[in-house]
Order: structure tokens, then sequence, then C-alpha cells
């Protein structure tokens, strides 16, 4: 029986349960995927719990994402780039941190927008928090030629550089430039928590947008969120956010079940429901 969890507070709110479940079910895995609520106070000792039991692995959604940083014997490059683990593999009592977070976005690139060039231009980012992270690297990763980056709270987005890999390919812009920032762009990402529902909107002119320019949304609930369909009816290709959720999923069941498992309509349909 291999044993997996996803662990966060508050925790039902995740989809991690849903998405690993089915997959257990689909490839008749020996398994089992639980959700456990753990507060910042136990985190130590009920991790220590875990691997006493003999939990195989485990997701780590938030508070602790960054905590699980100093809890793992080793993390490897890509949670060190995004600063955060939500990955562990468990082997002989010691935890292995990576971060999933990059290999989803950009897989829901690859598979939703085939003939997308990362190469072809600059991106523009919106947002500097940990899902702005894990999208540049991702980005760069794909051998995007420049990055301009926007958050609300500009220190932030510079603070983000300080850890990027390759940070001399970024350049931080004022949030109100917006905008204009988009003339010649290749790729826009909205990373920030606006058009989701119960917050605000995102407030951005797109006319200056090249009709060819992928316009992609982390945010998932409403899947078509303003932005993705304002662009949609301007003519803009569009990927929506919820299969970077989908595929973030994937190399975790790959390390802990030993097959890496596809992203079906089905699955998605559970998921959005
Ligand atoms: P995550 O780790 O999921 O990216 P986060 O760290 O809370 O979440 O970051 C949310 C992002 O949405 C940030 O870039 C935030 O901007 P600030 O750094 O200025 O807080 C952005 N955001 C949230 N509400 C916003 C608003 N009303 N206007 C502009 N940006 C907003």
């Amino acid at each position: 029986m291999i044993k997996t969890a996803v662990i966060g507070h508050p925790i039902n709110h995740s989809k991690s349960p849903i998405i690993h479940r089915y997959w257990i079910e689909r490839y008749k895995m020996q398994g089992k995927y639980e959700a456990f609520d753990i507060t910042p106070a136990n985190l130590n000792a009920r991790v220590t719990a875990l691997v006493d039991a003999g939990y195989t692995g485990f997701n780590i959604t938030l508070p602790h994402k960054e905590a699980m940083f100093y809890l793992c014997a080793e993390v490897d490059d890509v949670a060190h780039a995004v600063g955060a683990v939500n990955t562990v593999m468990i082997k002989e009592g010691l935890l292995y941190g990576t971060n999933t977070d990059v290999f989803g976005f950009t897989e829901n690139i690859k598979s939703n927008a085939p003939e997308f060039d990362f190469k072809a231009g600059k991106a523009v980012v919106l947002g500097a928090g940990g899902a702005a992270r894990a999208v540049i690297k991702g980005l760069i990763d794909e051998g995007v030629p420049s990055i301009v980056l926007l958050n609300r709270t500009k220190e932030r987005a510079q603070r983000l550089l300080e850890t990027a890999t390759n940070a001399s390919l970024i350049t931080v812009m004022d949030w109100e430039h917006r905008d204009t920032v988009l003339k010649a762009a290749n790729i826009l990402v909205n990373t920030t928590s606006l058009g989701m529902d119960g917050k605000d909107q995102l407030d951005i002119d797109l006319s200056q947008l090249p009709e060819h320019t992928l316009v992609n949304d982390i945010v998932y609930t409403p899947l078509h969120t303003a932005l993705l369909s304002k662009a949609e009816a301007r003519g803009n290709p569009i990927v929506t956010g919820i299969g970077m959720l989908l595929h973030q999923a994937r190399p975790a069941f790959q390390q802990w079940f030993g097959i890496m498992p596809d992203v079906d309509v089905p699955l998605e349909t559970m998921v959005l429901a």
C-alpha cells in the first residue's frame, strides 16, 4: 500500500485528493491519498508522524510551502528557484523536496497551445507572488528572450529578481504601465488573484496587445476569467488556468507510484465540478 497525502491549513479547498484518487483508481494502484489539516505549530511533529507511519510522500499547500524547505534533507534546483516545496518524496526516513508548479505551468501551455513558441518574443507577467516565481522559472527554462514583470507592490517584484535564475532577462516595471507594455508581447500571463471569484477584476486594456499573443490566466475560478474572455473576443489564443493545477500533480504521482499519469477530460470535469 503506497500511502500519500496533501497537508495544509485549511485543507478542505484542496483539489489534490480528487486528482490523485482519480489516478489511483484509473491506474489500479494499491494506494491511498489523504488530506490532513496541519497547523504551522504542529508541522514538525505531524510530518515526523507521517514518516514514522511509512508514507511514501505528500503534497504541501498553504501555508507550509516555504517552511517545508527546512524540513527536507535535500531540495532540488526547481524548488530553490521557486522558493517553495510543494511535493515531497520520503526515502529511508528522509524528505526530498521539489516543486512541480513549474512543470504544471509549462505543460499547460504546451498541451493546450502546442504551436506556441516560447522563444519568439517577450513575456509579460503580472504578479510577483509564489505562482509568479514558478511561471517565471518556467518561461526562462523554455528560452523566452525577455520578461517584463509588473506587480502592484513593485518592491516585491524587485525582490523576486534577487533569487531568480537569469534575472538579467527580467525587467521590473510599474503596475501603472501594464497596458502599454503589452505592445510586442509574445505571451501575457496573469499570476495575480485578480479576476478570481470574490476578488476584484483585473483592470487592463488589451488594445495594444498583438493579435497573435497568447494569453494565460492561472486563475481557474471562473475558468474563463474576464481577462481570457476579453482576449478571446479580440482573436487572441488563450489557455485557461485549470491545466496548471492538473499538470503540476503529474510528476508528484510519478515519483510516488512510478507511472506518469495523463490529464484527460473526465478528470478536468471532476475538478471543475
Ligand atoms: P500566490 O502565491 O498564489 O501568487 P500571493 O502571494 O498572495 O499569491 O500573490 C498574489 C498576487 O496578486 C500578488 O502579486 C499581489 O500583488 P501584491 O504583491 O502587490 O500584493 C496580487 N494582487 C492581489 N490583489 C491585488 C490587487 N487588488 N491589485 C493588484 N494586484 C493584486
